[in-house]
């Protein structure tokens, strides 16, 4: 028999919640929890490829974060700016792709500098892959995409009667990116936020309690577990998805 941990998902996403209960509960500042969720981002980037994920997608921040108090979020952009020079060698010497997705466009000027010295850096490597998903959310993500598909029909590029699912989908920020198989999320919530509503049409999802300080290798592995017990039909039959057994 196939051992279950042998379906392993090609492309993993997380939204990673839970940082600000996990300073709440110790009586420290919010930041203290992102600062500790930073860590967990390195553990997990690493677990990912040892465990066989090509695609690794993290939820880091939201159009709707930018609501958050003032200096919460530029404590997150500085953050993001630590993560940055400080993961180019880890992801270089582990040959692991960084892309983003997301109006990373109006993020601060140091952050975006940083993004492009990394992908920049990484653009020729092809096995692994971590996607941030930064300014991200699922609705500006379709906005974006209609905009460039109505400029690309005025152009006179495309023509509306050719719409297919493939051909819309290239003006999508994953135009490069396979779907996701698995998406997790961390901290009890069950819910998807505007996360990749509809690359994720077809993923497994595994919510787990952990806080994202708190997750570890084991817990991805825990939900990848999880995710090769599960029987993925994309709308056939049990008996049609179903290996032919002898
Ligand atoms: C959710 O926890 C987490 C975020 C909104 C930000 C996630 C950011 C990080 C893990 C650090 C920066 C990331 C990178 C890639 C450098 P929450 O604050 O909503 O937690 P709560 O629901 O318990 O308040």
């Amino acid at each position: 028999m196939t051992p279950v941990t042998a379906k392993i998902p090609q492309h993993v996403a997380i939204i990673m919640d839970g940082n600000g209960r996990w300073a709440k509960q110790r009586g420290l500042p919010r930041l203290e929890g992102h600062r500790r969720g930073v860590e967990t981002v390195r553990t997990v980037v690493d677990a990912a490829r040892e465990i066989g994920i090509r695609y690794l997608t993290l939820y880091a921040f939201s159009v709707e974060n930018w609501q958050r108090p003032p200096d919460e979020v530029s404590g997150l952009m500085g953050l993001l700016d630590f993560f940055l020079r400080r993961e180019l060698d880890n992801l270089t010497k582990n040959r692991v792709r960084l892309h983003t997705i997301g109006r990373t466009q109006e993020l601060p000027e140091n952050v975006q500098r940083e993004l492009r010295r990394v992908t920049d850096a990484t653009a020729s490597f092809t096995e692994w892959h971590l996607v941030l998903a930064l300014n991200y959310s699922a609705r500006t993500e379709i906005v974006d995409a209609a905009r460039a598909y109505a400029a690309a029909v005025a152009a006179g590029h495309t023509s509306p009667d050719a719409t297919t699912w493939d051909t819309f989908g290239r003006y999508l920020y994953t135009a490069d990116l396979p779907d996701p198989d698995l998406i997790i999320r961390t901290s009890g919530e069950q819910r998807i936020s505007n996360f990749l509503l509809l690359q994720g049409a077809y993923a497994e999802m595994v919510f787990t309690p952990v806080l994202w300080p708190d997750f570890g290798a084991g817990d991805l592995q825990a939900a990848v577990t999880e995710f090769a017990r599960r029987e993925r039909r994309f709308g056939l039959t049990s008996e049609q998805v179903k290996p032919a057994t002898s």
